[in-house]
């Protein structure tokens, strides 16, 4: 049985004490992509905050490798945890190289570039070029480079397409994918464009105004169009959202 990374049981979270997701059982498993999906302004990032310590966990618990998140929020910490949360602004640093970047992410001493540049080799001939200067194509790998040489149990990814052309997330969401396989980490990956992430997800859960309205096979969300496009449309049960 591989191991369990991330499990939130019975939560709800939000800010200054007001929920925002409510009710919410969500599991990662080592290896595993799963695809946490829903319209705008359902949660998703709360979510991923509640992780990293931004987000307030106001019941329920969530754990990270088996162990309960402090009840004071200390989002340094949480690298120390093994969890790698690439935000939606990418989390890079624009005045810095693109070594810079990768070495700034490197922990346990070990900085290869080689291995960063197997999984992104457009990155190999952009090394000495500043961040701020690269495509968001390109700053998107390299965020997702830094995650790598962070040698994460836990990678959580914030609406990577945000911006990007959708070739471009086609091309990365794989490389995400091959990410997991082959380190093991497990993968909660962010996404309002549901489709593309539900190719390359194992499992999917589905927010819609802060409450869990679908969670399975990502395979069932893929064969159910009409599913989605009700929830994201806002006919799925709840007050219309705000446009
Ligand atoms: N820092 C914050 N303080 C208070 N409310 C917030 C904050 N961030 C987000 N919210 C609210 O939480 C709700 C969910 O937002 P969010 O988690 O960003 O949704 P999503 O990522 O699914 O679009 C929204 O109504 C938003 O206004
Ligand atoms: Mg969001």
């Amino acid at each position: 049985m591989s191991q369990r990374i991330l499990d939130f049981q019975d939560v709800d979270a939000g800010y200054g004490g007001v929920a925002v997701v409510r009710n919410l059982t969500l599991f990662v498993d080592a290896g595993e992509v799963v695809a946490l999906i829903g319209p705008n302004g359902a949660g998703k990032t709360t979510t991923l905050m509640t992780v990293s310590g931004f987000a307030e966990v106001l019941r329920g618990t969530v754990r990270v490798l088996g162990r309960p998140l402090p009840k004071l929020r200390r989002a340094h910490l949480i690298g120390r945890w093994g969890v790698h949360h690439v935000p939606e602004q990418r989390g890079i640093f624009y005045g810095l190289t693109v070594e810079e970047n990768l070495r700034l992410a490197t922990r346990h001493g070990r900085v290869d570039l080689d291995r960063a540049a197997s999984y992104f080799p457009v990155l190999e001939s952009l090394m000495s070029r500043r961040a701020g200067l690269l495509s968001g194509g390109e700053q998107q790998m390299l965020a997702l480079g830094r995650a790598l040489l962070s040698e994460p149990r836990l990678l959580m990814v914030d609406e990577m397409s945000l911006g990007l052309a959708p070739i471009i997330c086609e091309e990365l969401l794989p490389i995400v994918r091959r990410m997991a396989d082959e380190t093991g980490a497990g993968v909660l990956i962010v996404e309002q464009h549901a489709d593309l992430a539900l190719e390359q997800a194992d499992r999917a859960y589905l927010l819609s105004h802060g409450d869990l309205v679908f969670d399975g096979p990502a395979s069932t969300l893929r064969d159910d169009r009409g599913f989605l496009d009700a929830t994201y449309l806002g006919l799925g049960g709840g007050e219309e959202s705000a446009p």
